[in-house]
């Protein structure tokens, strides 16, 4: 296993290049099962990605993944499994449910557990899928999902707009027959990227990225090749970044248009964030932060993927903030560990009431969750003294090259081997 060691203090001066998205690869990285051939270009390599190809490879497609280019071939005799023990390590592996059932017309996929920030139920995933013909049955931890001949175009009103629920269902109906329309579907950016995927191997999709989404379906995809949007929620945290340890950065691949609701908060807060084109802002902080509120909401609200490093910068902002969090019924884990650091946050239900302190303390510190680790990361740059973040394979899984990036903006930071068996 491995650690990070922060030596924090250091300002970051530099430029630092957005990766590719985690949130719009895995769904478009399982999209292959839809068709023959796919070439994905500007994925992120990381522990997300690999066990998405993993899962991929175990069914028995042929993958070649290189410098961030992804061939994917379907080969012969495809098992339309996924395995407990891929699923466990990245719920999104429930995603391979919607594209199997609608091109192989039968799934085995374990259920997903649970994980750090909540209970995390596919129910309804389930709900619609059976909406659109699906006979789905659970047998032992697994998901038993059948289609007699063909799914069946419906129209599907989610409960909630569920990102990954929205994903499987464009995914399933777009090889159904018919017309299906989902309503109150999410409308996150990634979907937005995912439907486009799908467009250019001939699926036909409209309304992707408001909340009805009218999919028609078609007897087969073609060729699938698109390129990934850049990371927003990595160019969410490098603004965080800058935020608690200070500095000048420039950053390049900035998708502005997804993150207009983090800049202007960032921005409520004193930091100075200046477009300088469509793909490039300069981000600076000036002087000590003012406190600010956030509530998370879904797109375009404030993401609930950037609450942990928000909070991180709120820690030593000056006044009290007050940070909501409505997506997720536990997605405090990183308050325990930035309190030893020294921080004044105390939580009331989903809210956190976060006093700001002058300063941080460095102290050995453990990831519980991917952004949980992102904001421990925050803080360490800030905090005096050393940080020692355990358990950074939570952030391995979400972030390319985190501490090389941060290296390059003169961050005092370095992964080793821990002795520790975790
Ligand atoms: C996606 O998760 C993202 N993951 C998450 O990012 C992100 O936090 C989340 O969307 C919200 O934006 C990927 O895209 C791989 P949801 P997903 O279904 O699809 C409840 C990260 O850090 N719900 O919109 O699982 C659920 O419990 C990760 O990159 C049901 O109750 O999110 C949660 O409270 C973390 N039943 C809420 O909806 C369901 O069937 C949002 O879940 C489905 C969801």
């Amino acid at each position: 296993m491995h650690k990070f060691i922060i030596r924090g203090g250091n300002q970051l001066k530099g430029k630092v290049k957005i990766s590719g998205s985690k949130n719009a690869s895995l769904p478009i990285i399982f999209s292959s099962i839809l068709t023959s051939q796919t070439e994905i270009g500007n994925v992120p390599l990381l522990r997300d990605t690999k066990t998405a190809i993993s899962l991929l490879k175990n069914m028995g497609f042929k993958a070649v993944f290189k410098d961030g280019q992804l061939s994917i071939i379907k080969e012969a005799n495809i098992k339309t499994e996924a395995d407990y023990e891929l699923v466990r390590t990245m719920r999104a592996s429930i995603l391979v449910l919607g594209p199997l059932l609608s091109k192989f017309k039968k799934a085995k996929v374990s259920l997903p557990g649970g994980c750090a920030i909540g209970a995390r139920p596919v129910n309804l995933h389930l709900k619609a899928l059976s909406k659109l013909g699906a006979e789905i049955k659970i047998d032992h931890g697994y998901i038993v999902a059948n289609v007699k001949n063909r799914l069946k175009g419906a129209e599907i009103v989610f409960d909630f707009p569920t990102v990954g629920g929205t994903e499987n269902l464009i995914m399933a109906a777009v090889l159904a027959e018919g017309k299906t329309i989902i309503k109150n579907a999410a409308k996150e950016p990634e979907i937005v990227d995912l439907a486009n995927a799908l467009k250019k191997a001939g699926a036909i999709i409209e309304g992707a990225g408001t909340d009805t989404i009218e999919i028609t379906g078609v007897e087969e995809l073609s060729k699938m090749e698109h390129t990934v949007m850049p990371d927003r929620i990595e160019a969410g945290t490098f603004i965080s970044f800058v935020a608690t340890a200070g500095g000048e950065v420039v950053i390049e691949n900035f998708p502005y248009q997804t993150l207009e609701t983090v800049v202007k908060k960032f921005q409520e807060t004193g930091m100075k964030i200046e477009r300088l084109n469509s793909k490039t802002v300069k981000v600076k902080k000036n002087n000590p932060l003012q406190g600010t509120d956030i509530t998370t909401q879904v797109y375009p609200g404030f993401p609930t993927d950037m609450q942990a490093q928000f909070m991180a910068t709120m820690c030593l902002a000056e006044e009290v903030s007050i940070i909501k969090e409505n997506i997720f019924e536990n997605r405090f884990q990183h308050v325990l560990e930035l309190q030893r650091l020294g921080s004044n946050i105390t939580i009331d239900g989903n809210t956190a009431i976060v006093k700001g302190v002058k300063k941080l303390i460095g102290a050995k510190v453990m990831a519980t969750d991917l952004r949980a680790s992102a904001s421990l990361v925050a803080a360490g740059l800030a905090a005096e003294n050393t940080t020692e973040i355990y358990r950074i394979y939570h952030l391995e899984r979400g972030y390319e090259n985190l501490e090389k990036k941060l290296q390059q903006l003169g961050a005092n930071i370095e992964k080793r081997r821990t002795e520790q068996p975790y």
